[in-house]
């Protein structure tokens, strides 16, 4: 009991101080399902915040999908994939997959954090090199720690300065594996990898490439199959990595590779291994959803049009969205006291968006980050952007 006492008055100290730096973290309820505008405590606002971006958490054929599934196999897995936890529904998911990514295999985790922690801690070890990106996102920051490789932080996007990198270890120990890894968009600032430079440097370095796809699925490249097919270099980037939980509406992640990856990771991978198998409705949903991007190639692209119609506005109104090319737009604030009270004033005004401080940003970089979904119409965007222009005046930002 006096032990209790004391780590609670401990906990209660390190969130006041969170609080006093305007940097604590508080839960939203929604009352409603996901869609384009929502409820947040029973009140309707639009929603700028989801990585559902296609919409298709709440399509019915997803549901009916999730339903027929949970008729036939029940709510949970019960185990593991290895133990009792597989059925058909995952074969004929990662089938599609690796079909998708233009792989020949794919093996589904429990999330996309977990497909990170549990390939990139397979593809390298003690002794060897992981280079990531300084603005990965933070499961393959922890998936790197994991490993217990050397990790090299190579500046945003800099190829000069990673080809260095390469050369100086690849001179120094020839006989380790060496692994670059990079977001395909990244999440706080929806800019792109400079994919074709980095499969030069894996080729001439002769490293293993490794590109999550989390936000590219569903938005970018040919039928929203990712960045890596947008530059057709499927056959260059061995191993992909994607999410179910974002523009395919469902729970889940998974690695596209080989045959050979795929089976090394399911007798190596331990975020595969020691957790319970994806329940059979996520699973079916994402299927279901998969087919649907597939019918409707127009549902990235729209949600891409969408994208630059927000940017372009917010831009042409005078407020700093970066270098976002994609579907991802922050809007950049700088200090937590600003940012929070902004996204606050927005979600008061009928518009709910990311409130991004540390470690999510860097210290300085606080933002908003909208993201557009392919099914807001031209009003909700102006709606939106009419919101933010009268709070980014009241509070001195543009
Ligand atoms: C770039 C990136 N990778 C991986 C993940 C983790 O995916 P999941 O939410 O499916 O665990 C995210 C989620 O935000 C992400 O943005």
């Amino acid at each position: 009991m006096i032990q209790e006492t004391r780590l609670n008055n401990d906990l209660r100290n390190a969130l006041s101080g969170l609080a006093s730096r305007h940097m604590e973290r508080k839960l939203k309820v929604l009352t409603s399902q996901q869609g384009s505008w929502v409820e947040v405590d029973n009140r309707k606002v639009l929603n700028l915040c989801s990585n559902n971006y296609l919409d298709l958490a709440t399509h019915p054929r997803v549901k009916n999908a999730a339903a027929a599934a949970i008729e036939k196999y029940g709510c949970g897995s019960g185990a593991s994939r290895l133990i009792c936890g597989n059925t058909p529904l995952q074969q004929e998911l990662e089938r599609r997959l690796a079909s998708f990514k233009g792989k020949d295999a794919a093996l589904l985790y429990p999330s996309g954090y977990a497909a990170n922690l549990g390939a990139i801690s397979c593809l390298a070890g003690p002794g060897d090199h992981i280079f990531s990106d300084e603005l990965n996102h933070a499961s393959i920051i922890d998936g790197s720690r994991l490993s217990r490789a050397a990790i090299e932080i190579y500046p945003h996007k800099n190829l000069a300065y990673l080809g260095e990198r390469l050369e100086n270890t690849l001179r120094a120990s020839p006989s380790t594996r060496r692994l670059i890894v990079t977001d395909a968009v990244f999440s706080m600032d929806g800019d792109t990898a400079p994919l074709p430079g980095l499969v030069e440097l894996a080729e001439r370095f002769e490293c293993t490439l490794m590109v999550d796809e989390a936000h590219a699925t569903g938005a970018l490249g040919p039928g929203g199959k990712g960045l890596v097919s947008q530059f057709g270099l499927e056959e260059k980037v061995p191993v992909i990595m994607g999410t179910l939980s974002k523009a395919l509406g469902s729970l889940g992640g998974f690695i596209a590779g080989s045959r050979e990856l795929a089976e090394y990771l399911v007798n190596n991978s331990r975020s595969f291994i020691f957790s319970t198998a994806l329940p059979p409705p996520s699973v079916a949903a994402a299927l279901e959803s998969l087919t649907i991007l597939e019918e409707s190639p127009s549902l990235p692209e729209k949600l891409l049009e969408n994208a630059s119609y927000i940017r372009d506005k917010l831009t042409g109104l005078g407020f700093n969205t970066g270098k976002s090319t994609t579907q991802i737009v922050p809007v950049i604030t700088g200090d937590p006291l600003t940012t929070s009270e902004m996204a606050q004033s927005l979600l008061r005004g009928g518009v709910w968006c990311a409130s991004l401080r540390p470690p999510s940003v860097p210290e300085g970089g606080c933002r908003l980050r909208l993201s557009p979904m392919a099914t807001h119409t031209r009003e909700d965007l102006d709606f939106a952007v009419g919101v933010i222009k009268k709070t980014g005046r009241s509070l001195g930002i543009i």
